[in-house]
């Protein structure tokens, strides 16, 4: 696997493959690998010639007081993890070269990015639509690879890449999770074990409102119901429970063909969010 730290040497190595003909698969990820990355790393590697992964742990994306300082990093142990994976290319710029001290030119979705997340996290979508134009322009992909897990995010990009034309193909796979349920996350790695054990009842508290949907139960009841479930675990805190349409990301007034759980909550203070689209037959 080749390492690349240097953007114009990123951008001069994509180009060049570009010109033999070679079709690019892109992983954009923030490191500290878990299997939901690995998913997106293998539909890769299945579909495309040559497989770029970029590692970057992207400072305009975290709000004061975030936990960008203490983002778990281990670059060896990812290095080797995408070894084994056969990928190609391993992108690991620096910060001072992807924000010199005067950089000053930012890309902003204004629609979909003002809910859910936005909401709780100003800026961050921003710090994310530009990080992910910059990666694009460098690595210059014919396609690139997005998680479900962050449903808002892939939403987000996809409308970037839409809007501003960028010729990439996005692609967005289904969140991975543990054997219990809940979804691999980098930050997983900040739950004690009895907040992990705790975290639990997240995936289980979507399930239970799928099932209820399913019984052509109210959305507002089994809203009720699923935050009353979460209330009784000590410890976690919800921010946001609310059932949306996964296009628009607008809180649904009827049950509908898909429906989306969106959830956001803290358990003993690590925050982690989740979602479950639940199709029914309509
Ligand atoms: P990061 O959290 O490292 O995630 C990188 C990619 O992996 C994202 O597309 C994310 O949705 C996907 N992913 C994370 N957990 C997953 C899971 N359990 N199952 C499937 N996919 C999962 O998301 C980011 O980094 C950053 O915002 C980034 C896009 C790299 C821009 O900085």
């Amino acid at each position: 696997m080749e390492v690349i730290g240097n953007l114009q040497l990123m951008q001069e190595r994509s180009l060049a493959l570009r010109k033999e003909g070679k079709i690019i698969g892109f992983v954009p990820t923030m490191g500290y690998l878990h299997e939901g990355h690995l998913s997106l790393i293998r539909k890769a590697r299945e579909e495309t010639e040559v497989v770029v992964v970029s590692i970057y742990v992207n400072p305009t994306q975290f709000g004061p007081g975030e936990d960008f300082d203490r983002y778990p990093r281990d670059l060896e142990r990812d290095r080797s993890i995408l070894e084994n994976e056969r990928v190609d290319i391993l992108f690991a710029p620096s910060d001072k070269d992807m924000y010199p001290p005067d950089f000053s030119t930012y890309v902003e979705e204004t629609k979909i990015s003002q809910r859910w997340e936005g909401e709780r996290r100003p800026g961050h979508f921003r710090g994310v639509t530009t990080i992910v134009a910059k990666l694009f322009n460098i690595v210059l992909p014919h396609r690139a690879y997005f998680g479900e897990k962050d449903w808002q995010q892939a939403k987000i990009i996809k409308r970037m890449v839409r809007d501003l034309n960028f010729p990439v193909e996005i692609i967005v796979l289904p969140t991975v999770r543990e054997k219990d349920g809940l979804a691999c996350s980098s930050r997983n790695t900040y739950l004690s074990p009895q907040a992990r054990e705790k975290a639990t009842s997240i995936y289980k508290t979507l399930k239970k409102g799928e099932e209820w949907l399913r019984k052509g139960w109210g959305h507002k009841e089994i809203l009720e119901k699923m935050k009353k479930e979460l209330e009784e675990i000590p410890g976690l805190e919800l921010e946001y429970l609310v059932l949306v349409d996964p296009d628009t990301l607008e809180p649904l007034q009827n049950i509908q063909k898909e429906n989306l759980f969106l959830i956001a909550c803290r358990v003993d203070g690590v925050r982690l969010i989740d979602n479950l689209c639940v199709k029914l037959e309509k």
